[in-house]
């Protein structure tokens, strides 16, 4: 395999489970050595810690810190912990919860407020503690945000999450603009539907007959997987995408773009 990212070292908030624990291995598997930053060590679906994966499956190193992504002090050693592979070159603020879903009126103000702690504001902070270290080392860098296709457009019951997720676009739209001169690189992916315990057991899409009749919605007639995702973010922070920054990159099998 091309080594897209040799050398280069990595945090990933979010990095245990689903989306973030498929950007971890695929990194790994470009030659990045990885910081897995999480809550939780165990994947929430099963298997080997991601970092344990990662070090019996490729060449890369890798680490887990045990990190909420609402505690600044818990962040910036998980972003820190980049310095024992040599200093952050890739920061991913990809750790995200879902829901409240409710009609607007019967949410609860905290859990609309936790639910913005940790899928914007800790994408902030993160994109923040990384911008500072990035500039400190002034070799230029990627910050890539997960964001989703709820942030580019609405859905009833679901305001929290899309404010979260439209927040973290024009999040990454300013860093770029600010970093830009530094060489640092600020994108972000949006994925439509893609199986992981979000979407198995949170809010039940995959294994359900929805997922079919979704799928059928779309040219691609499939919904995703966290590899899929994986793949965008390895190319947003390699030097293949060496002249892309602010962008808003679909990964929904062309959902967001057809009718
Ligand atoms: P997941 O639930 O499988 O994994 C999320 C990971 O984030 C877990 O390991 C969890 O422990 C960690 N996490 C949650 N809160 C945390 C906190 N406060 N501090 C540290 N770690 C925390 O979810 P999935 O699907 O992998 O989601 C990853 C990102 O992708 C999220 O930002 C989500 O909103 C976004 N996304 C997911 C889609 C999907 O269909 N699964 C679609 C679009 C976006």
């Amino acid at each position: 395999m091309s080594q897209l990212l040799d050398g280069q070292s990595a945090v990933v908030t979010g990095g245990a489970s689903g989306i973030g624990r498929a950007i971890s291995t695929a990194f790994a598997r470009h030659g990045a050595d990885v910081v897995v930053a999480d809550r939780h060590e165990e994947p929430r679906r099963g298997g080997s810690p991601t970092h344990e994966r990662i070090r019996a499956e490729t060449d890369a190193e890798a680490t887990f810190v045990e990190c909420d992504v609402t505690d600044g002090a818990e962040l910036e050693a998980a972003v820190d912990a980049a310095d024992a592979f040599g200093g952050l070159d890739v920061m991913v603020n990809n750790a995200g919860i879902f829901g409240p879903m409710a009609p607007v009126a019967e949410i609860e103000f905290e859990a609309y407020r936790e639910l913005m702690a940790i899928n914007l504001d800790a994408v902030f902070r993160g994109s923040q503690i990384a911008a500072d270290r990035l500039i400190d080392r002034g070799e230029g860098g990627a910050i890539v945000n997960v964001s989703s296709l709820a942030g580019l457009q609405g859905y009833a019951q679901l305001t929290p999450y899309c404010t979260a997720k439209a927040g973290v676009k024009n999040l990454t739209c300013s860093l770029a603009a600010e970093l830009g001169p530094h060489g640092i690189r600020v994108n972000a992916i949006h994925p439509g539907e893609v199986e992981t315990a979000m979407t198995t057991e949170d809010f039940p899409v995959f294994g359900t007959e929805n997922a079919d009749e979704l799928a059928e919605t779309i040219p691609l007639r499939k919904l995703g997987q966290p590899e899929d995702v994986a793949n965008a973010a390895v190319f947003l922070a390699s030097d293949l995408a060496g002249h892309v920054t602010a962008e808003s990159l679909l990964v929904d099998g062309g959902a967001r773009n057809t009718a």
